[in-house]
């Protein structure tokens, strides 16, 4: 007999699974150079056919987007975060807890059990509660793990703002201001994409780079091509992300092979691909409107995204401001508006739910309209510092009552990792203090950076109400952290209490020490033995 079975991504695929009564049992599949394995998780008893049909998914489902990344109407396999046979599923985490609130931007909570039913946080309690618990609850002892004292749970990473489709390029040509760094660099990787089968090729490894990067919940732009922007939502979808998914509208200032034929083509293509999602059902997964941004989009074509936007109750995503020849050029193409921020505006493309981009060079007035209609800003320092942009002051817009989260924007940021944007972050305030210490008197804490990788992101992309802490009834999105994982680039000492733990974390860690993932409560990376 096997255990309820989650997919996880590997490392260690060589190596048998510890929890499996028998070795034979163990599951490993290589998709994509990634080995998935199916896992046991105790508790509850799964036939081991029942083991092998999810294999079968999963291989089937990326043998047809290696092949011709058509619709997938098996991605709705991994909508199934409850166990099988309809029986309910639990998991206790005993430890540390770390998370951010609106009142205090990083709360350590130590000997705390988190109770987890299916894809909620049910209870967080003291620890020497737990018999009480178990005893309320029903959940037997193998549901029960037992952290060290040098391990903590934590919100997973909101990357607010990433091109997949920009991923071969990641770490590569930076070395060119934003507009012409588009032109030379950006666009014809992009048109790549024309080809489902480089798509096939490049999105799952993105997806899997993210996923064990920490990165719980992403924002990603694809390309403008239609077939490979689904590829990328079944990407997402088959590795348990949870995702908001956009094909870039853009009709002008682009090359001639690389763009949309019309505004009639893209805001139907736009719907196929919120239609394409909408069938999945998969509740992780939904489209986001992408208009590139102003110079690539006519008032029209803004002006029906925004109500197909409004039509549809989606996200919205663009960039705005990120360059001052980038502002001089909308003032230019757009003489009739206030600002840049008015272009959108005026668009209807400003809501709650719609992440702005970079947003460096703004004044108060633009600041204001922000604010009053809710958009939220993804801050993406390390773009920012590669292409020579600017220099984001995030407190001001935080002052502005505006929502801030940050975005690795690769690849004009060429880290995948929420970590490395959140360190950068620190960085570009602290150059803004340096450069003039009157007007920035207080660069951000650690732990305000912490809170803008977490639940800042849950913020700008509307979903604080589900997602970015560790309170009970939200979904268990979430990290298991160990500071001493095989390889761990961190040196923990006695002395260092859990505040230190997590700060060296923070500054130090990498993917080695994210040993485990979870999205929805379900764990999707799995990192250690
Ligand atoms: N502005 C318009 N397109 C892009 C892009 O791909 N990356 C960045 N950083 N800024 C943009
Ligand atoms: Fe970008």
């Amino acid at each position: 007999m096997l255990h309820k079975t989650d997919s996880l991504i590997s490392r260690n695929s060589d190596k048998p699974t510890t929890c499996c009564a028998a070795r034979r049992h163990t599951r490993v599949l290589l998709v994509n150079s990634v080995s998935i394995r199916l896992r046991c998780y105790a508790g509850i008893d799964l036939k081991e056919d029942e083991c092998n049909n999810n294999i079968y998914n999963l291989n089937s489902i990326e043998d047809k987007m290696d092949t011709n990344g058509k619709t997938e109407p098996g991605l709705k396999e991994n909508n199934n975060r409850t166990s099988v046979n309809g029986t309910h599923c639990f998991k206790v985490l005993v430890g540390t807890l770390v998370h951010s609130t609106r009142e205090d931007p990083m709360v350590i909570l130590t000997d705390k059990a988190l109770g987890v039913l299916d894809s909620k946080i049910k209870f967080v309690a003291e620890a020497d509660q737990l018999e009480e618990l178990q005893t309320q609850y029903g959940f037997p002892d193998s549901a029960v793990t037992r952290l060290s004292n040098r391990q903590f749970v934590m919100p997973g990473l909101v990357d607010t703002h990433i091109h997949a489709s920009q991923f071969p390029n990641n770490g590569l040509k930076m070395d060119l201001p934003l507009l012409e760094w588009l032109q030379k660099y950006t666009f014809p990787t992009e048109a790549t994409f024309a080809d489902v089968k480089f798509a096939s090729h490049v999105y799952p490894r993105v997806v899997d780079r993210t996923l064990r990067n920490g990165t719980t919940t992403a924002s990603y732009f694809a390309t403008a091509h239609l077939e490979s922007t689904k590829i990328l939502v079944n990407a997402v979808a088959t590795r348990g992300q949870r995702a908001l998914v956009g094909k870039v509208n853009m009709t002008q200032n682009c090359p001639p092979n690389y763009r949309e034929d019309s505004v009639k083509q893209s805001i139907q293509e736009t719907e196929q691909l919120i239609t394409y999602v909408n069938n999945i059902k998969n509740p992780l997964v939904s489209a986001i409107v992408t208009p590139r941004f102003a110079p690539t989009c006519p008032e029209d074509q803004m002006t029906e995204l925004g109500q197909l936007a409004a039509r549809h109750s989606t996200h919205i995503q663009t960039h705005m401001s990120e360059t001052r020849p980038e502002v001089a050029w909308v003032k230019e193409l757009f003489p009739h508006r206030t600002n840049y921020c008015d272009v959108y505006n005026q668009a209807g493309l400003l809501t709650r739910k719609t992440i702005l981009a970079h947003c460096i060079w703004l004044s108060e007035e633009e600041l204001e309209v922000m604010s009053r209609m809710e958009a939220g800003v993804s801050h993406c320092p390390s773009s920012n510092l590669n292409l020579i942009s600017g220099l984001c002051d995030v407190r001001r817009l935080l002052h502005h009552g505006i929502k801030v989260s940050l975005g690795t924007d690769c690849s004009g940021g060429y880290s995948p990792s929420i970590l490395d944007a959140l360190r950068r972050a620190l960085h570009v305030s602290r150059c803004l203090t340096i450069h003039d210490s009157d007007q920035h008197p207080n660069p951000l804490t650690l732990r305000e950076a912490f809170r803008l990788a977490t639940l800042g992101g849950a913020q700008v992309v509307d979903m604080e109400d589900r997602i970015g802490n560790l309170e009970v009834g939200k979904e268990f999105d979430a990290l298991v952290i160990d500071t001493e994982a095989t390889g761990s680039p961190l040196d923990i000492f006695d002395k260092d209490k859990e505040p230190d733990i997590v700060e060296k974390f923070l500054y130090n860690g990498d993917d080695r020490n994210i040993v485990q993932v979870f999205v929805a409560g379900r764990c999707v990376v799995q990192n250690s033995e």
